[in-house]
């Protein structure tokens, strides 16, 4: 079979389930992973005939696809903030708005000073290992109560050649008295139960559940938990850094109190959505 028949075969078996454009953007995200392929070269060789593997490959990621596997655990990776992470369904997929918070972190810090980071909830590990690339003088800590998660997360700090160090720990049973950090960021689980509806099936059916959802009656409960460790582990002067859920915004803020936080600050994403919160501790 030629190349370009490859790319019929995929459309004749995805046609119904996804868009015209969502097919071809996975095909040609399927001959970038599997054949290394770029699109303009996928278009100038679209006569060349592709072997038996290659074929399977098509076939088994168009089974996949056809359950709503999301394409990234199918080609087993995904880009954020410039950089490659390996993904599975042991990781939540990074999001743009997680990329957002990380650009309002990055604007606040001077790079050229040490400062210690500590990331919870750290899934793939993107939020932690994006700081540390970009901040060659930090040390970087990222918890997470998932060992699966910890494992991709630490494949992850390899392929990207930094320095992270992992901590497996639940953040809502943590004590540690020795780590005290100049930062604190956080993407924890925040997507309520009666939000599942408004879910599509390759978030509902593929992604880690762990790394979504808490209960209706408290929704809250990680952020609590963390503006607890606030207390003790990050410094004075300090900050912390959330993303949110975009309904609960100003319910989040009023978690902050004014004894233990300066300035709370909400941010919009670029859809305009109450997407990150920061607050200076004093
Ligand atoms: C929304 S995901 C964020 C993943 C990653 N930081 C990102 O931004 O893509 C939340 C993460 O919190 C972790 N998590 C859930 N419960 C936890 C707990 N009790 N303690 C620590 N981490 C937890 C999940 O395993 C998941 O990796």
């Amino acid at each position: 079979m030629q190349l370009k028949s490859l790319h019929v075969f995929l459309k004749n078996g995805l046609i119904g389930y996804y868009s015209k454009d969502e097919i071809d953007a996975f095909f040609y995200r399927l001959c970038d992973a599997h054949l290394k392929l770029k699109r303009i070269d996928v278009s100038l060789k679209s006569d060349t005939v592709v072997s038996p593997q290659t074929f399977e490959y098509f076939e088994e990621s168009l089974q996949r696809l056809l359950k709503y596997e999301p394409i990234q655990y199918i080609i087993g990776s995904t880009s954020f903030c410039g950089l490659d992470f390996i993904v599975d369904e042991k990781v939540l997929i990074p999001r743009p708005e997680t990329e957002e918070l990380i650009g309002w972190i990055l604007e606040q810090i001077d790079s050229s000073k040490p400062i210690k980071i500590l990331d919870i909830g750290t899934g793939s590990g993107c939020i932690a290992i994006c700081l540390a690339k970009k901040l060659p003088n930090a040390e970087v800590y990222a918890m997470d109560v998932s060992s699966g998660a910890l494992s991709i997360a630490k494949l992850n700090a390899k392929a990207n050649q930094v320095e992270v160090t992992f901590i497996e720990a639940s953040v809502l049973d943590w004590k540690n008295q020795d780590l005290v950090v100049d930062v604190i960021v956080s993407n924890p689980p925040y997507v309520r139960e009666s939000e599942k509806e408004m879910m599509s099936p390759n978030v509902l059916d593929h992604e880690p559940h762990l790394a979504l959802f808490v209960e209706n009656n408290n929704p809250l409960l990680f952020y609590k938990a963390i503006i607890d460790i606030c207390k003790i582990n990050l410094k004075k002067d300090g900050f912390i850094y959330f993303e949110i859920n975009e309904y609960l915004a100003e319910d989040t803020k009023s978690l902050f109190s004014l004894d233990a936080f300066g300035t709370v600050q909400l941010k919009t994403d670029i859809f305009s959505k109450n997407r990150m919160i920061r607050a200076k501790r004093c």
